[in-house]
């Protein structure tokens, strides 16, 4: 079994079986990074450029060391301090940074479509580290990850999506994932953060947080984007919480055993309660953890099928 792409641009149109292989890899690294030396060889050779022209603490920090104890040689491109400051292209600074002898890059960027534009214009290997509102596949696979290492699957589970449905790459990637992994998944959130016909996604859509969590096992808290909301998508932040913040008295609608999630970074007091948060529910740390031992799952996986054929 291997993956079908040598990218991996979204998780939309990826197979039960690519996940499986993907999650079953993850296995094996999660348990390397909880070794005293926590390095194998496996891309010894590989160079690997992170390309963020957005800021990132989890994903840029796990992707670099996923890289480190994979054995690759690795940079970090970071816009503010390069010469994109004096006007040069996207498509120029890749294709000068690949005439460097790179072999794969990590994107993260503000626009979707990025991701697949690289794929058109570099010989590399692209990993899309979340593009706009599309994609964040990644963290959907951590996510996935998490769920499966609590339960021991994920066919059959009822996971709600809370949040900016609308703006959040990651919801977009976690339903693709988690619908093709036979979970149950239903959305919510207030009506103007919802996307036109998102029931053509196939999940449940609520606006009412009390009927969404009734009966569910995992919810996954997503960031309000306050950096988007001058747009008038909410009235307020504090009627956004008080309709859609997470509670302890809501949280009793779960099913027994239920999971707190959350991708982080976290607005606390406005999605999600410091108690919840810090709570004996929240995987929200084990996420993290999680992410570094998927991402080296995906380079690894991906340095398989290189354009060189090396
Ligand atoms: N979850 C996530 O993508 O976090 P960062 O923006 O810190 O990478």
């Amino acid at each position: 079994m291997k993956l079908q792409s040598r990218h991996l641009i979204g998780l939309e149109g990826v197979s039960a079986d690519e996940i499986s292989l993907i999650l079953d890899t993850a296995v094996s690294f999660r348990e390397i990074i909880e070794r005293p030396i926590k390095k194998v060889p496996t891309l010894r050779g590989i160079t690997v450029l992170n390309l963020f022209y957005e800021p990132s603490t989890r994903t840029k920090i796990s992707f670099e060391l996923a890289e480190k104890r994979l054995s690759a040689d690795s940079i970090t491109f970071t816009k503010a301090m390069s010469s994109v400051k004096k006007g040069e292209t996207l498509k120029d600074t890749v294709r000068n940074i690949e005439a460097m002898k790179i072999n794969m890059v990590v994107v993260r960027h503000g626009s979707s479509g990025v991701p697949y534009f690289l794929t058109q214009c570099m010989d590399s290997n692209i990993i899309n580290a979340g593009d706009g509102s599309h994609e964040h596949p990644t963290q959907a696979l951590l996510d996935m990850f998490t769920i499966r290492q609590k339960y021991g699957k994920l066919k059959g589970l009822r996971v709600v999506l809370i949040g900016d449905v609308k703006h959040s790459r990651v919801v977009r990637s976690n339903i693709w994932g988690l619908k093709t992994m036979g979970c149950s998944v239903a959305v919510c959130g207030p009506s103007t953060l919802q996307p036109y016909e998102v029931e053509k996604f196939g999940v449940d859509v609520y606006t009412d947080l009390d009927e969404a969590l009734d009966g569910a096992d995992v919810v996954n808290i997503m960031r309000i984007q306050l950096e988007r909301q001058q747009s008038g998508f909410l009235a307020t932040q504090r009627e956004y919480t008080n309709l859609f913040g997470v509670t302890a008295e809501r949280l009793k609608l779960l099913n027994k055993n239920y999971t707190v999630m959350h991708p982080g970074p976290m607005n606390r007091g406005v999605e999600i309660t410091p108690e919840i948060a810090d709570g004996k529910s929240s995987v929200i740390l084990e996420q993290v953890t999680n992410g570094q031992a998927v991402r080296m799952a995906v380079l690894y996986l991906l340095s398989g099928k290189r354009e060189d054929g090396e």
